[in-house]
């Protein structure tokens, strides 16, 4: 936070960026899109579209070809192994296929995220436990996650991904095992981060969660965006820490 980017409204930046895999699969294919802070962005599009190669570019487990990819006003591209590391602390992500430490018990998946920030043992206690019960999983604190249901692992990367309270959440199909209850659980707690202050990208196939959602909506299609806007409508925006900034709004 040394920099006036660093504070800038945006908080995610991509400029034209295109990943492919070997040899030839275009898995992104010249994105620009932009995010404030606040916001809650919803990604979809259908299997393969590239969502998840966009959220592993946002927090460097892929690198773009081309193209520039800006997260905190930070040039991945040019930051050290330190410094990404560093910046990794303040970016919860619930991968989709999970990676939760199987031996380990709930809260103790839950806790890697908060010690890593030096969080007080009493407090990661205390917000493990909150955040269990707003997921409907308070039963299964002690529980090891390899014991544990496809739907009830979900929530737990969930909960691991917003426990540390980051600036930026990245998840990935969120509620791609759960019933229609229990996804109005997970919305909720997103819902309850973003009003906190976190910016969230959702990237889903889930067309319900998105359906009615007043909030940004972006689809890939063979890694292009073909449809929503690239670039935030700051009527949308929920940003309380910035609000004095509105009157600059570029759009
Ligand atoms: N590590 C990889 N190596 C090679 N190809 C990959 C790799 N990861 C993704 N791809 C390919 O890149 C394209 C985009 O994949 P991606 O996982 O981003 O799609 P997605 O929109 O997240 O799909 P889904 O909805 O099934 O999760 C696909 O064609 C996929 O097969
Ligand atoms: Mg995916």
């Amino acid at each position: 936070m040394n920099s006036a980017k660093n504070e800038s409204r945006i908080i995610v930046d991509l400029v034209k960026v295109s990943k492919t895999y070997h040899p030839d699969i275009h898995a992104v294919v010249d994105v620009s899109l932009s995010v404030n802070r606040g916001e809650i962005l919803f990604l979809t599009g259908r299997s393969g579209a590239g969502k998840t190669t966009i959220l592993h570019l946002l927090n460097r487990i892929e690198s773009p070809d081309k193209g520039l990819v800006e997260v905190a006003g930070q040039d991945l591209g040019k930051l050290s192994q330190g410094k990404m590391q560093k910046l990794r602390r303040s970016i919860g992500v619930a991968y989709q296929d999970f990676k939760l430490l199987p031996n380990r018990s709930v809260a103790q998946n839950i806790a890697i995220a908060m010690e890593v920030t030096y969080t007080r043992p009493s407090t990661i206690r205390t917000r493990t436990r909150d955040i269990l019960q707003r997921l409907g999983l308070a039963d299964k604190y002690h529980t090891p996650t390899a014991e544990l249901s496809r739907g009830e692992q979900q929530r737990v990367t969930i909960a691991r991904a917003v426990a540390g309270r980051p600036q930026l959440i990245l998840t990935d199909e969120p509620t791609g095992n759960l019933d229609h209850e229990t996804t109005t659980l997970v919305m909720d707690l997103l819902s309850h981060c973003n009003k906190k202050g976190a910016t969230i990208i959702i990237a889903t196939h889930d067309e319900s969660i998105y359906r009615q959602t007043e909030h940004r909506v972006i689809e890939l299609r063979a890694g292009r965006i073909v449809n929503g806007n690239p670039v935030p409508d700051d009527s949308r925006r929920h940003d309380p820490a910035t609000t004095e900034e509105t009157d600059n709004a570029d759009t």
